[in-house]
């Protein structure tokens, strides 16, 4: 599929500007509708950047009317209605909700035939080498944060500020498209490719008005990551020759692994190189300003409370302790099995202590506060408790993790930032068959991410506008954040 047809202008063009400038062949009318369409636009955005004002309405509806119908769209109060919506696959799709805005064509997300969804998953699941991959991710986002930040002593040295988005978390997930998933940097340019994820990322989360300058601007970015992933793909394909499908092998990026599969002998029907550009496209879209603006998000929370900062850096210390304990007992060729399994267990558990931290940071913003599902038929949901109900067929179902995340019968004070929670009570990547594929990526490129901007000494967000999360649509656009001369001991404990 092309999409040369509908990639005029550049993507680079400048933000909002003429956001409004009607199609050549519109008039007044198709102008008043791009208008009210970018309201609705902004006010979607806004809403799913600034959940705060969504927790008391959801206290309400969980108190009065757990399960709310308003018209064709339903709101769900309660932590357990919402995983029962999100765990039945079948009764509450994904694809009639967001298959305009994955215009590439049929990716997983918008996959509703639940054989087949299974089927792609596992294949996607089997490229993974787990173990390796993560070990990969983690070197890939530990060195292009320290670059970062050792650009940040030496350039921002005299304002002692850097720019969390722009500066670190943008760099990061370019290298790992780049060197994981495969996706070289566009024309050789960093803050070309991140202005590209960032139009592909924002258009699957809430998708501008059709006419729009920034609608324009998206697909103009979704052809050109078209383009430069068909033109992976087929330089890659001309260098191998067909194998058996084979495990994943750990130096390759996803893509090649994929464009290996596409050609084994035993492979899928389904398997082809067009299959390998959706999914690949579908990584760009799902991998990139996902994890800016969850580490953005977290970040900001975390800076704002002076407990939870003293907390998360007192876990990086154990977690370099760790680190350098299980280093040490790996060169060392005496030390006995038990001694490795315990220092490795030892490293893990202080990962899981800050990823906590993160994790219950990412509560008070997350990254997905709002779900959508759509009914294909009538459907009951909470059977046998009192506030069971029918769902009409064609009605939208909001599943909010924020709603979970803010239940007390899931979360106890929900209102606090605790350190205890158990990791697995959080939704922010999903819940049920569906939940995140990249969770991996995401979950080692953030504590990567964290732990380096965590030795920035005092880090704190900056004064006015500048320490406030600027949002490009539902994009994270910028957060500065300052740091203290780096000989001093600010932020040791
Ligand atoms: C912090 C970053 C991320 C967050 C918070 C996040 C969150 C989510 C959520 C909530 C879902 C479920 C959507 C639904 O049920 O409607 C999901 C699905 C998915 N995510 Fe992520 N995600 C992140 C990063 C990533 C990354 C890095 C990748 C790719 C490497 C990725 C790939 C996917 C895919 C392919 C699915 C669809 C899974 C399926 O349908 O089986 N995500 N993600």
């Amino acid at each position: 599929m092309s999409f040369d047809k509908v990639a005029e202008g550049s993507v680079a063009a400048g933000k909002f500007g003429s956001e409004a400038r009607p199609p050549a062949a519109g008039g007044f009318r198709a102008r008043w509708r791009i208008w009210f369409g970018l309201i609705g636009y902004h006010l979607t955005a806004w809403v799913l950047s600034h959940p705060a004002p969504l927790r008391p309405l959801f206290t309400l509806l969980r108190r009065l009317r757990p399960i709310t119908v308003a018209g064709t769209t339903v709101l769900l109060g309660k932590g357990a209605d919402v995983r029962e919506v999100l765990d039945r696959f079948e009764d509450f799709t994904l694809g009639e909700v967001l298959s305009p805005r994955m215009p590439w064509g049929p990716f997983l997300l918008t996959i509703d035939w639940r054989d087949q969804h299974d089927r792609e998953r596992a294949l996607f699941e089997s490229m993974v080498a787990r173990g390796d991959d993560i070990a990969r991710l983690r070197g890939i986002a530990a060195s292009v944060c320290e670059t970062a930040i050792a650009e940040a002593s030496r350039a921002y040295d005299g304002r002692r500020q850097i720019d969390v988005v722009r500066g670190v978390c943008e760099p990061v997930v370019v290298a790992v498209a780049d060197r994981y998933f495969g996706i070289p940097v566009v024309r050789a340019d960093v803050p070309y490719t991140a202005q590209l994820l960032r139009e592909i990322a924002g258009i699957a989360m809430v998708s501008p008005p059709e006419g729009s300058e920034r609608y324009r601007r998206a697909k103009a970015a979704i052809a050109e990551l078209t383009r430069h992933v068909t033109d992976t793909i087929a330089s890659e394909a001309a260098r191998i020759s067909p194998a058996p499908m084979a495990p994943a092998q750990p130096g390759l990026s996803l893509l090649e692994r994929l464009v290996r599969a596409a050609r084994a002998p035993d492979k899928p029907l389904w398997l082809d190189d067009d299959f390998v550009r959706r999914y690949v496209t579908g990584l760009a879209a799902t991998g990139g300003a996902t994890i800016v603006r969850a580490s953005t998000n977290a970040l900001y929370e975390l800076l704002r409370r002076p407990r939870a900062l003293r907390l998360a850096l007192a876990a990086c210390a154990t977690l370099d302790r760790a680190e350098r304990e299980f280093e040490t007992l790996e060169r060392d060729p005496d030390a006995n099995a038990y001694a490795r399994r315990q220092s490795l267990v030892a490293l893990e558990a202080a990962r899981d202590e800050l990823r906590q931290l993160i994790y219950e940071a990412l509560r008070f913003r997350p990254m997905l506060p709002l779900l959508l599902r759509y009914t294909p038929r009538d459907v009951l949901i909470a059977k046998g408790s009192p506030r069971q109900r029918t769902i009409k067929a064609g009605s939208s179902v909001i599943a909010a993790p924020t709603a979970v995340m803010f239940d007390p019968a899931e979360f106890e004070s929900p209102g606090e930032f605790r350190s205890q929670r158990p990791l697995a009570s959080y939704v922010h990547f999903g819940f049920g068959l569906r939940t995140c594929f990249g969770k991996y990526v995401a979950d080692t490129v953030m504590l990567e991410i964290f732990r380096c901007l965590l030795k920035l000494p005092g880090i704190a967000l900056s004064e006015g506008w500048g320490g406030m999360i600027n949002y490009d649509g539902p994009v994270a656009d910028n957060l500065i954040v300052t740091f203290a001369p780096f000989n001093s001991n600010t932020n040791v404990e």
